[in-house]
């Protein structure tokens, strides 16, 4: 089969650890017999200074016609100062509400080879780490009314959502529940806020229809909490846009992986999906083949698995991730305390040399 995919390698390390992903969708095409066409388009501050616009509209026309998107990283100090509108991280949200990719999937999971790099202790996490984040993208209060008033004296941001809204990102919450461990907790602030009450009475009205999910409720305040206390209780959760931006950046610190982590920004299936690590453009390290692009390849996999339905692809490209860890190979960020040990070893390795041992894992195996 043949697949279009768009490109936006962005800002910082963006473009290397997309360039290098590239390399291995290739090898997993090679193998299969798929071929994965790819355009590229601007976003984030590159576009800003190529056009002034954070998301040409090329940029989101092309993405549209797409079958999927992979996204590396956007912003960076140099466009910190520029106003509200005319900053990189408008792309995101231009992109996420022009493709209509509602449904934020973020897998917190801690690779086993990796668990010294873990900030808790191990009687917390002995047992490893596995939870979905299922965020809402495109709706609450990123998305709604925002202003200030005349003299400047006040400004506000509103949390909005309908009925409509809510009930497609539970759903997605219940099934991906189903397709693993069957616990989904919907974490809100129902306890204050009016759209937290209906998320709640959304799941009630739903939830006989997912039987085999048990469905829990907690408020965010406690789930931060409870992310640090016990993190093995939750399997899949649920929640609105701004809660599921600040509990998936505590969940993926726990994990001790930040620079393994690979997202996938689902619609309802009538347009591409939306793939990306979780991490930033970490600009001091940008073009110095430095970064790590096993979350990216990881996002590659997610793509095959979501959009393309390729779960065999997807899954050579986790086992080969794994394979390289098991051998003891690792970028600098995932070094942890062995980084003077593991460089001696000779196994410290940049972008291009961590894509091909991927590369090689997926040619062997
Ligand atoms: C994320 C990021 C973005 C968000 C920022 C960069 C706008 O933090 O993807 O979680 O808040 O959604
Ligand atoms: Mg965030």
């Amino acid at each position: 089969m043949n697949y279009t995919i768009g490109l936006i390698p962005g800002d910082g390390i963006g473009p290397d650890i997309v360039t290098a992903s590239c390399k291995v969708l290739d090898a997993v095409g090679a193998k299969f017999g798929h071929k994965f066409t790819y355009n590229t388009y601007l976003a984030g501050g590159c576009a800003i200074d190529a056009t002034g616009d954070p998301l040409p509209k090329e940029t989101l026309d092309g993405c549209l016609k797409s079958d999927a998107v992979l996204l590396g990283a956007v912003g960076g100090p140099k466009w910190d100062n520029l106003p509200g509108k005319k900053r990189p991280e408008q792309a995101l949200m231009g992109l996420r509400g022009g493709m209509k990719v509602f449904a934020n999937l973020r897998p917190a999971l801690m690779f086993k080879q990796l668990s010294a790099a873990c900030p808790l202790k191990n009687e917390i996490v002995g047992n490893g780490l596995d939870i979905l984040i299922v965020r809402e993208l495109t709706g609450g209060i990123y998305f709604g009314e925002r202003g200030r008033n005349a003299d400047n004296t006040a400004a506000w941001d509103t949390e909005h959502y309908t009925k409509p809204e809510i009930e497609r990102i539970l759903r997605l919450g219940f099934e991906s529940a189903q397709k693993r461990n069957k616990r989904l907790c919907l974490v809100d602030k129902a306890n204050i806020l009016e759209s937290s009450r209906m998320w709640r009475e959304v799941a009630v009205a739903i939830k006989d229809e997912y039987k085999d999910v048990e469905l829990s409720y907690m408020y965010v305040d406690n789930a931060a909490m409870q992310l640090v206390r016990n993190p093995s209780q939750f399997d899949v959760i649920v929640t609105s846009n701004m809660f599921g931006d600040i509990l998936s950046d505590e969940a993926s610190q726990i994990t001790g992986s930040i620079g393994m982590l690979a997202s996938a920004s689902l619609g309802d299936g009538s347009g591409p999906g939306l793939y990306e690590p979780i991490h930033g453009s970490a600009p001091d390290i940008a073009g110095q083949d430095k970064a790590n692009p096993l979350a990216t390849i990881l996002s590659c996999a997610m793509m095959l698995r979501y959009s393309f339905n390729l779960t065999k692809e997807a899954d050579l490209i986790e086992r080969a991730v794994n394979k390289v860890l098991d051998d003891g190979w690792r970028t600098g960020d995932i070094a942890g305390s062995d980084f003077d040990k593991i460089k001696a070893e000779g196994k410290l390795v940049g972008t291009v040399k961590m894509s091909q041992l991927v590369i090689d894992a997926v040619n062997q195996l």
